[in-house]
C-alpha cells in the first residue's frame, strides 16, 4: 500500500545503516562496569547477537533486540523486514524464537493506518517465526523506528557464539550481499544499467530477501556440529567477521569469488554509489583485514556493506560442510561456502 508520506523519507539513515558503528561502540562501553552471574553464558563482554541465560539443564533464555528506521515505503514491509531482522539474532545463537514485545517510534504525522499496518507486518513475521507478540512500547519522535524485543529458548549445550570458529572451518553465507548498497542506490532512483522494469523487479527480490527470516538456515544448521554462528548485519560481512575472528583467535579468509552478492551492486558500487555504513565499518575492521591478490574495490566495498537482515555465517567442520550446504540449499538456494578458518595468520582477515 502506498502511504501520502513516504516512509523512508521521514528516515535520516536507513534499516541496520542506522546501527552505531561497531568501533564507536566499543569506545561508548569501555570501561562499563557490569555484574556477573554464572548462568549468564553470553553476556555484555562478549560482542555477540543475543544473550544467554541458562534455567535449567535443558533450557536456556535467549534475548536480544533490534529496532531500526524505515528502510522501505510499504508499512507492511517495513514491519515484516523489522522483525524478521530482530528475530534473527535469536536464530543466530542456534535458537528458537517464542515472544516479542513490539518496540515503536511515530511521528506526529503517521497516520493510524500506517502504524497498524507497522505492527501488522511485524505481528505477521513473528507469527511465522513460531512467535507470538505479546504488548510492547510506543513514542512520539521525530522519525519513525520499529522493532521487536525478542526472547527464544535454546538448548545451552548448543548455544552458538560468534566466537567458536576453530581452524580448519569452512565458512558458509546463506543470503547474497549488497543489500546496503542498493537500497541506497534504489531510494535515489540511481541503479546504473537498469530500466524501470529491472529496478521494479531488482526492488521486489532484495525486499523478499530482506522479509526472508533466517529460520530455514537455522533449522538445517542445528542437524550438523556447527562451531560457530553469527548473522551479517549492520556491521557487514568483514565487520560480522573481524569480531568472529578475534573472538575466536583464528584467522579467516575470504575467497572473495566464492561470496554471493547482487550483481546490481557491484555497478553501484563502481559509480561511487556507498551508504555511510560501509565506511564506518572499513573505518573499524579495515586494520584487521590483508588484501591478498588482485581483489576490486568495488568488491571491497560489498564485503563492508551493512545488510538490513542479513543472512547466517556458519564456521562449520570440514567434514561435514559439503552435506550441510547440500541441505541448506534445498531451503536456501543463495547459500554459499564463502571461506575457511586457519590458525592466527599475518591478519584477522584475509581476502584472497
Ligand atoms: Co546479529
Ligand atoms: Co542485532
Ligand atoms: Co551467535
Amino acid at each position: 500500500m502506498e502511504t501520502e508520506v513516504k516512509l523512508t523519507k521521514l528516515a535520516s539513515c536507513a534499516g541496520c545503516g542506522a546501527k552505531v558503528g561497531a568501533g564507536t561502540l566499543v569506545h561508548l562501553l569501555e570501561g562499563f562496569r557490569t555484574h556477573t552471574d554464572p548462568r549468564l553464558i553470553v553476556g555484555y563482554d562478549k560482542s555477540d547477537d543475543a544473550s544467554v541465560y541458562v534455567l535449567d539443564d535443558k533450557t536456556a533464555l535467549v534475548q536480544t533486540t533490534d529496532f531500526f528506521p524505515p528502510i522501505v515505503d510499504d508499512p507492511f514491509l517495513y514491519g515484516q523486514i523489522a522483525a524478521a531482522n530482530a528475530l534473527s539474532d535469536v536464530y543466530a545463537m542456534g535458537g528458537e524464537p517464542r515472544l516479542a514485545l513490539n518496540i515503536m517510534c511515530i511521528p506526529d504525522s503517521m497516520d493510524k493506518e500506517t502504524v497498524q499496518e507497522i505492527l501488522r507486518g511485524g505481528y505477521d513475521k513473528a507469527y511465522e517465526a513460531g512467535a507470538i507478540i505479546t504488548g510492547g512500547h510506543t513514542i512520539h519522535g521525530a522519525e519513525p523506528i520499529y522493532g521487536l524485543a525478542v526472547s527464544g529458548f535454546v538448548h545451552p549445550d548448543k548455544v552458538l557464539t560468534n566466537s567458536g570458529a576453530k581452524p580448519g572451518d569452512v565458512l558458509i553465507l546463506t543470503k547474497p550481499l549488497g543489500i546496503g548498497i542498493l537500497t541506497t542506490a534504489l531510494k535515489a532512483g540511481i541503479v546504473p544499467d537498469v530500466d524501470e522494469q529491472q529496478a521494479a523487479d531488482l526492488e521486489k527480490r532484495i525486499f523478499a530477501q530482506m522479509a526472508t527470516l533466517n529460520r530455514a538456515a537455522r533449522d538445517v544448521m542445528v542437524r550438523y556440529p556447527v562451531h560457530s554462528c553469527t548473522d551479517i548485519t549492520g556491521f557487514a560481512l568483514l565487520g560480522h567477521s573481524f569480531e568472529m575472528a578475534q573472538g575466536s583467535g583464528v584467522t579467516i579468509h575470504i575467497e572473495t569469488a566464492r561470496v554471493p552478492y547482487h550483481k546490481e551492486a557491484a555497478a553501484c558500487a563502481e559509480m561511487g554509489l556507498i551508504p555511510a555504513g560501509a565506511y564506518r565499518n572499513r573505518d573499524y575492521a579495515e586494520h584487521g583485514v590483508l588484501v591478498r591478490g588482485d581483489i576490486s574495490r568495488s568488491m571491497q566495498d560489498i564485503l563492508y556493506d551493512p545488510q538490513t537482515s542479513g543472512g547466517l555465517m556458519m564456521a562449520v567442520p570440514k567434514e561435514c560442510a559439503s552435506a550441510l550446504l547440500d541441505e541448506l540449499h534445498e531451503a536456501v538456494p543463495a547459500a554459499a561456502r564463502i571461506g575457511y578458518v586457519t590458525e592466527p595468520e599475518e591478519a584477522a582477515i584475509i581476502l584472497e
